[in-house]
Formats: C-alpha cells, structure tokens, sequence
C-alpha cells in the first residue's frame, strides 16, 4: 500500500469515527443506529461475562448497531424498539450484570432478557428510572434474581406493559440454583392497565395473601401463570369478578387444600385453559364447572390426598363441547366407570383427544359406548379395579395413538368383530391383566403400533408362528412375567425391534438369532439352554443385555462388534472359561453382572481400562489369583462385588482412588431391567431404583490375605463394606469410625487382631455390624447405636477370646454356644447367594412400601423429592410399575 494511500484511509476512518461520535453511524442507507443507544448496548456487552458463542460477536463497536444480532431498530428514526436476547432453544443464556446504560434506552418497546443468569447493577438494585417506561410493552426478566428477593415496584411504572414475565422456573436448571423471590407486596401490578399476559410461576407468594384480589384489578389480564408460587389458599370471596377476559390460568402446584367448590375461579367462563394439577382440593367439583363452555384444556391431576379427592356429579361436563384435554390422573376420589363416562362430554362433534382417568381406583366394567369418542387420541385408564371384558369398540377408536388399561382387573377382549380401526395406535400398555390364556390372537392386529406391553397378562403357551411378521414393525415388546413356554420365535432376524423384554416366563430352547437393531434385550429367568451362537454378535447395537438365571453354558461368543454394550448381565448361568474377552472392547460398559457361574482364571489386567464400570459384580464364581492392583482405577465403581471365588493376595492399598465410593457426586445410571438384590448380610435388599443410592465393596468369602488397607478409610460414601471370609490379619483401620455412610460392616471369620477401634461407635448408620471369629481383644466399644446392634444380634463379637465389655461378661459362656450353633448357618447362607430368608425379604418389602408411600402420599412426595426432581422424573414411572405390582402383592 502506498503511503497516500494509507493517508486516505485514515481520514476516512476519521471521518467515521467522528460522524458516529456526534450523530449517527454511516452503515447502511436505510437504518441508522443513533449513537447514544449503539454506546448503551455496548456497555451491556461489558456487563456480560460469559456470552454463549457467536451470540454478541456482531456487536462491535463502530457497525450499525441496527444490524447487530437481537436488535431491532425503528426503519425510521433508527431508534432500537426490541433487544431479542432471551435464552436460546440450544440452551445457550448470558452471565453477569445488566448495565444501567440499558434502561436509558428511550424508544424500546420488547425487551427479552430471559432465562439468562444476570444480575441488575450495583448489589441488584433495579434501577428506579426506566428511559423507557412509556414505550416498553413486553418484558421477559424470567430467571432473574432480585437481590432482596422482592419483584421491583418500579415495573409498575411501565405503564403500557402488555407481557410481563417474572417467573423463576427455569428448564435445566435447578430451583435451588435461583435465589428464591419471596415478595410481600403486589399492589404495583394494578398500575398496569393494559397487562394481559403475567408470568409469575416459581416465585414464593406464600406472603402475597391476597393475591386474587390484585389480579382481579388488572382487567386486562387474558393468560395468568401461577404454577409453583406456594400459594396457600383460593378461596378468597371476590365481590365482584373483573376477569372476564382471562382465558388461560394455571395454579399447578399450589398448596390449596380446601374444597374445590369454595375456589374463586369457577365464575370464569372464559377460561380455555386451567390447570389445578398437584393440589389438594377435594370434594365435589362445583356445578358452574358445567357452564365453562369454552375450556378447552383442564388438569386436575394429582389433585387429591387419598381419601378427599375430586368428586364429579352426575352429567357434570356433558356440555363442555371445546374440552380437548381431561386429566384427572390420580385426581377422584373412588367412583364407578359408569358414574365417570355419563358425565363426560356428549357433544357432536366430539373434540376430547386426551382423556386421562388413571390411578383412581375406579371400578366397574369398560362402557362399550367408549367406541363413540372417535376423537380420542390418547386414552389412559392405567390403574383402576376396572373388571370384564375389553369391548372391542376400543378398537374402532380411529385416532387413538396411545391406549393404557394396564394394572386393571380385564379379561381379555371381545374378538368376534371386525377391528377396522387402531390404524394410528402407536402405544399400548394391557400389563398386569388377563389376557390369557393362551396367546391373544387380536395381537396380530396391532402390526403398526411401536410399543406393546403385554406384561404378566397371563399369556401362556408358546409364541405363534405369526409374531416375528405380526410384530415386524414394532420398537418394542413387552412380554415378561407370563408363562410363555416353548422356543424362541424364528426369524427375529428381520423385526425393527430396539427392545425386547420376555424375562420370567419359561421359554426353552437354545438363543436364536435375534433382532438386528435390537438395543436392550432381556430374557433373565427362563430356561433357555445350549451355548450361545456367535448370531448375537449381529445385534451391534446392543447397549443393554440380560441373560441372567437361565441354564446357558459355555463360552460367551467373542462378540467383537458388540461395541455400545452398556449393561451385560450373565448371572447365574453355567457360562465357562475366562473372564470375557471381548469385553476389552467394551468401554462403555458400566453394569456388568457375570455372578453365579463357573468362570475362571485371573481377572484380566485390562479390566482397569473398563473405566466406565459402575457396578461390577463377579461373585460366585472360580476366578482365582490375586486382585489386579489396578482395579482401582474404576473410579466411577459404586459397587464391587467380587465375594465368593478364589481371589488370593493383598486388597490393592490405594482404594482412595475409588472417587465414587470416597465422594458420590453423581447418580449413576442403572439399567432399567428388573430390581437387582444387593446383598448385604441376611438383609437381600432389593433396592430397584435405590439401587442407584447404595455403594458397596463386598469381598467376602476368598482367600485374602494381608491387612485391610487403612485407605479404605477414606471411602466416605460406602454403606456395605464385607470382607468377610478371609485370611486377613492385622488391625481393624483405626479411623474406620470416619466412613460416615457405612450402614453394614461384616469383618467376621478372619485372623484380626487387636482392639475394636472406638471410633466404631461414630457410625451412626450402621444397622448391621458383625466382626465374630477372629483374634480380636481388649474393650468392646460401647454406644447407643452399637448397643442396639448388640441387642439385635448378640453374636457380633463371638468367637473372640480377648474381647470383653459389660455385655460380654454377663452372657459369656451361653452367647459362645449360641454362636457356635449360628455359625454353621452363616456360612452356608453366606455362600448361597439367592438365599433370601424371612428376615431379608421381609426388610426388602418394607423399603419398597416406604419407597411407594413416598411416591404415592403427595405432600411426602413433594417434601422428599422437591430438591430431586430430575432424579425422581426418570424413576418415576419405573416405579409407579413396581408399587402397583408390590400393592397386588401384598394386599
Ligand atoms: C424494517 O424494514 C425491514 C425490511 O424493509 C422489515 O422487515 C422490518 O420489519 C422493518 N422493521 C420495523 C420495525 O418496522
Ligand atoms: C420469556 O423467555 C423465556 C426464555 O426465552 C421463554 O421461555 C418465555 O416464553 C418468555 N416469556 C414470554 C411471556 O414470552
Ligand atoms: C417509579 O416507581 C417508584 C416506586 O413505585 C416510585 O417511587 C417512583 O416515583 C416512580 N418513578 C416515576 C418516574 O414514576
Ligand atoms: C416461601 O416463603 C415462606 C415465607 O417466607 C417460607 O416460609 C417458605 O419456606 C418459602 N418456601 C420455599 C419453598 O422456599
Ligand atoms: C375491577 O377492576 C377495576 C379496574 O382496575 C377496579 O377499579 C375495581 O376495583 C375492580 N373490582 C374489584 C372487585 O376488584
Ligand atoms: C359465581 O356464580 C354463582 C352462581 O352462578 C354465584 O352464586 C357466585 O356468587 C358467583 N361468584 C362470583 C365470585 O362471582
Ligand atoms: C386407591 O386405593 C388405594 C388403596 O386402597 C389408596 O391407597 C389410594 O390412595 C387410592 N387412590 C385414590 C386416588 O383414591
Ligand atoms: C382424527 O384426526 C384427524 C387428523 O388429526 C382429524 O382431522 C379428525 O377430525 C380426527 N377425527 C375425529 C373423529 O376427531
Ligand atoms: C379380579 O377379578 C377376579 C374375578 O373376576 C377376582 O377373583 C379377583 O379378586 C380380582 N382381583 C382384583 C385385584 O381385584
């Protein structure tokens, strides 16, 4: 470039920068940035301190800020009029602070800052003086927090606000993470006149008593979302109602506990859309529900406590002809199909597309009428004490994309018609009735529908010749828990199928070729035989895989394609030779079961690169050699069970490499077949999705030998450590009392020696300890949790001739005996696996009734899982499944 040249660029640049100083920037003919707002904005991008990719690379300083990304600009006067800068559907959001320079902003009319992680200025004051407090019409400062935790009163100073969005309910991120807002004071809101759309949900109103009556002076109001506000009460008595205009409100998860009638609501017949899900009113719905013509959608889900729920009287919403959605899951107080189905809508044409009456323990028998909803898209039933037939009306139903009628009392289904419908069904759930036996040939009918559970519905006899091509198209099968005997149906090969599920039933035969793109395929608890053919090494998909509890032998087939394999379980088969060793490939694995079989040998080095391992259990089997030192690099394991082989050497000294079991940061993932026992002694715990809760080292019965390392010590999330029957020598870890989550500790039939440490007496868990037949001497510890212990149990210190404490003195020679006489069961039961005695299986049921209480009782349910939503999502409906299998099981 030559020197004049250089010159002339410099003037120009000069020039620009001067023009922009004064008025405005020469970027494009048509919009023209007014400098004051271009320096405004950018000192809003100083504010921000993590900007989400690409998101503000536009806003440079210099350009037309008209034509920076979010900003819309008047074509006129150049003047910004909306900042689009709300958290993206890629869940990209800013942190950092909001500069004041913002709210000088004069001409701007939308303003989304939503769903971000920002801050207002100067300690979260919100500024008083909005520039554009005429001109804002929409405001979205969702998922912000407000320093004092009150909303600003200044807002109300936006005279022309339209939308106001303050919510506090942010996907992906937890409620926790949100500085609560818990404002006292709402009286601002009434000087907004023309406010129809206010979003307030998530944030605490439990102050704000009298809420109604300040929404009932904005007029205007067309949406109102209160869902989440811990609002107490809604039945406030309102003079006179303003809000003829509202058409949607939404009081989800409240905490009204008073009748529905008394609620103030009702009158509004403009209402398309109300949802009261996950309340606790009761009673009678009030008859004014009846005249609601235009609503559309209404919830009353989870709405009652178990004896005052929802009731309906008769013929209540016969003519809410626009009702398009109907849920009253776990909502009504027991009532009878009939009584439910008069009342429904009658209307021509009928618009209801969800109607949704499960968990309601309704009775009676399915009205063949049902056939005349023709809209019905999806139709769930799930939960009842319906009786009789299916009629077969059901499948006329042309719409129906999704049919649940599981855990009912039906017997089978008419099938003397002519289905000509279910052309769209997609999703059917007929688990837990009768529709055996034999096996239903209407099934053949439902070749399109992606998912079919047929669980424990009472299907007997073999598969029929028809189900690969019946099924071809099908996602997934259900058909566990029947008594389906006989082979494997032929030419799987060619099925879509991603998941197949057929544990429990008595199927024969050897392993066929199955599914291709199969996913997760279990079949644990029949009695397959034979080896397994190298054909299910064509299934490269695989994740999850359950072979447990049949009669397999052999070697498992070097499966080298088998890849994604996450969860193998192989326990208790006839399964020879080595540790698998394809599994080296495998390093996505993270369940691995091959318990209960004859493998043998060493146990690979390599097992240390499986670092994905979450459980790892190889008990009962006859690997041998000492314990790959290694081992320890799994540090995503939270249980290791290795009890019951021939395991030689030392326990590996650097167990404080086992992050998982020194600190559980994480909730692992576990395979959604069914429930694992998890062994700890006499206590078979089947933890079903608390499996996910428990860490454990077991150890027991091998041929250990050297001390227990004091590093295990640091393992402070383990709850079950056994190391029994073993040839450990040396002291019990003198800071054992620092493994704060140990709930059973079994040392017993070593060679310890020494003193029981005192610090035992710090574990405030423990429920059982058991440290009998070794050399161990000195004082018992004492406290009040090892005292009961020793009350339960009184054999835990025997067979040691050193010991001795005030219990032990007194009961010395009989408890001896006693011992000796227990010992003898000890050991057969500690090798015996599935052994489960009354006080094991006794213990599993109590848990999972607490567990099902837990889900089932509301307001427990809201207490215990409030700060665990994410978790208790995924496992809700695995064990909504379970409770209502156990219910039937033990009533
Ligand atoms: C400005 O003009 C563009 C194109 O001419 C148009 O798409 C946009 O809607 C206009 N903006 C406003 C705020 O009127
Ligand atoms: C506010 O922003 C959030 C996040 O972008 C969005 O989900 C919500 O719908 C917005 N509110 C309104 C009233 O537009
Ligand atoms: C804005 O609102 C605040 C608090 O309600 C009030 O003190 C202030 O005077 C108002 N400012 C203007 C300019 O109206
Ligand atoms: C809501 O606010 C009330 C009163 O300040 C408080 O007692 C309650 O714990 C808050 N609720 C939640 C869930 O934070
Ligand atoms: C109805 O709204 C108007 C206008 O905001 C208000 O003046 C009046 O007090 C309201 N009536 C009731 C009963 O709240
Ligand atoms: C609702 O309507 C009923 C009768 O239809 C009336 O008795 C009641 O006072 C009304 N409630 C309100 C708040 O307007
Ligand atoms: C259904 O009955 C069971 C057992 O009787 C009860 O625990 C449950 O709360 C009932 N459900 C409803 C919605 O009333
Ligand atoms: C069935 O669904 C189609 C398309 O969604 C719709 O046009 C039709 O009206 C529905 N039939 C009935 C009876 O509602
Ligand atoms: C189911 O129905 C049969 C008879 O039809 C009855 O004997 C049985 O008790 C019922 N079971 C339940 C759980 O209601």
């Amino acid at each position: 470039m030559r020197p004049t040249n250089k010159l002339l660029l410099l003037l120009v640049v000069v020039i620009v920068i001067v023009t922009a100083a004064t008025t405005t920037f020469a970027g494009d003919t048509t919009t023209l940035c007014v400098a004051q707002e271009h320096d405004a904005l950018l000192a809003f991008k100083r504010g921000i301190t993590s900007v989400p990719a690409g998101r503000l690379a536009s806003w440079r300083r210099g350009s037309d800020c008209c034509r920076w990304k979010g900003v819309v600009c008047s074509n006129r006067t150049g003047h910004v009029l909306e900042l689009h800068l709300g958290m993206e559907e890629d869940q990209s959001y800013f942190s950092g602070q909001i500069s004041q320079s913002l709210f000088s902003l004069e001409h701007l009319e939308h303003l989304d800052l939503g769903n971000n992680w920002l801050e207002f200025p100067s300690g979260g004051q919100t500024p008083t003086l909005w520039g554009c407090r005429k001109s804002l019409t929409y405001l979205n400062l969702s998922g912000m927090s407000f320093d004092d935790g009150m909303l600003p009163p200044q807002l109300g100073n936006l005279s022309n606000l339209q939308y106001l969005d303050l919510s506090n309910t942010v996907d992906g991120r937890q409620p926790e993470d949100l500085r609560s807002m818990q404002p006292t004071d709402l009286s601002w809101l009434t000087r907004l006149p023309l406010l129809h759309h206010l979003d307030l949900s998530g944030v605490n109103l439990s102050m704000v008593h009298d809420w109604p009556h300040i929404v009932n002076m904005i007029p205007s109001l067309k949406v109102l979302y209160l869902s989440r506000c811990e609002l107490e009460s809604a039945n406030q008595r309102l003079p006179h109602l303003n809000l003829t205009r509202l058409e949607r409100l939404d009081l989800s998860y409240n905490n009204f506990d008073h009748p529905s009638e008394s609620c103030w609501f009702w009158n509004i017949t403009s209402l398309t859309y109300l949802n009261l899900q996950e309340n606790l009113l009761y009673g009678q719905l009030p008859r004014t529900l009846g005249k609601m013509t235009s609503l559309q959608f209404f919830d009353f889900s989870f709405s009652g406590n178990n004896l005052m729920a929802g009731v309906i009287s008769p013929n209540l919403m016969r003519s809410l002809c626009n009702l398009e959605v109907l849920n009253f899951e776990y909502g009504l107080s027991s009532s009878s199909m009939t009584e439910i189905y008069e009342s429904l809508p009658r209307c021509s044409p009928s618009k209801l597309r969800e109607l949704n009456l499960g968990w309601n323990n309704i009775t009676g028998t399915l009205p063949a009428g049902i056939g005349q909803f023709t809209s019905f898209v999806d139709l769930n039933l799930c939960n009842n004490h319906l009786t009789g037939l299916v009629p077969s009306e059901i499948f006329m139903l042309n719409n129906l994309t999704s049919l649940c009628l599981a855990d009912n009392n039906l017997t089978g289904i008419i099938t003397e018609e002519v289905f000509s419908g279910l052309t769209r069904l997609k999703y059917i759930d007929l688990s837990s009735n009768q529709m055996g036996p034999g096996f239903p040939p209407w099934l053949q009918r439902l070749a399109g529908v992606d998912y079919i559970d047929m669980e424990d519905t009472g299907i007997t006899g073999q598969f029929p010749y028809w189900f690969s091509a019946a099924f071809s198209l099908a996602k997934k099968l259900d058909f566990s828990h029947n008594q389906i005997n006989g082979s494997l149906p032929n030419n799987m090969e060619n099925m879509s199928l991603h998941h197949l599920l057929l544990d429990g039933n008595q199927i024969t035969g050897e392993m066929l070729p199955l599914p291709r793109n199969l996913i997760s395929f279990s079949i644990s608890n029949n009695a397959l035989s034979g080896h397994i053919p190298e054909s299910i090494c064509e299934s490269p998909q695989l994740q999850d895989m359950d072979l447990g509890s049949n009669r397999l032998e052999g070697e498992f087939p070097r499966c080298l394609r088998m890849r994604k394999i996450k969860s193998l379980i192989l326990s208790n088969n006839m399964f020879l030779g080595k540790f698998p060793i394809f599994l080296q490939s495998c390093t996505n694995i993270s369940f691995l079961d091959l318990s209960g079989n004859k493998l043998s040998g060493r146990l690979p080095t390599w097992i240390a690169d499986l670092v994905a391992i979450q459980y790892l259990r190889l008990s009962y089997n006859m690997f041998s050699g000492s314990l790959p030192f290694s081992i320890t690099n799994l540090r995503e394991m939270y249980d290791m069970n290795l009890a019951g082989n021939r395991l030689s050497g030392a326990i590996p000294w650097n167990l404080s490499n086992l992050r998982s079991m020194v600190e559980k940061n994480d909730y692992p993932s576990v395979p959604f077949f069914d429930n694992f026992p998890v062994v700890t002694k006499r206590q078979e715990l089947f933890y079903g999705d608390r499996l996910s809760d428990m860490v454990s080292i077991d150890l027991s019965s091998n041929f250990l030998t050297g001390v227990i390392p004091d590093e295990i010590t640091s393992l402070g999330s383990l709850m079950n450590l056994n190391l029994s029957w073993n040839y450990l020598t040396g002291k019990i870890p003198h800071k054992i009392g620092s493994m704060a989550s140990l709930e059973s500790l079994d040392l017993s039939n070593n060679q310890l020696s020494g003193e029981i440490p005192l610090s035992l007496s710090n574990l405030s868990y423990l429920a059982w300890l058991d440290v009998s037949y070794n050399n161990l001497s000195g004082r018992i510890p004492s406290g009040p949790q090892l005292d009961t212990l020793y009350d339960n149990d009184p054999f835990m210190y025997s067979g040691n001739n050193g010991l001795c404490g005030p219990h032990l003195q007194q009961k010395c020679s009989r408890v001896n005996n006693a011992a000796k006489l227990g010992n003898g069961d000890n050991k057969k039961s500690d090798h015996v696996p599935d052994s489960i005695n009354g006080l094991g299986s006794g213990f599993g049921v109590g848990l999972w009734v607490v567990l099902c209480t837990i889900l089932f009782k509301k307001t427990w349910r809201i207490a215990y899982f409030r700060l665990f939503d994410k978790v208790y999502d995924s496992l809700y409906v695995f064990t909504k499944k379970n409770c209502a299998r156990l219910a039937r099981k033990t009533l």
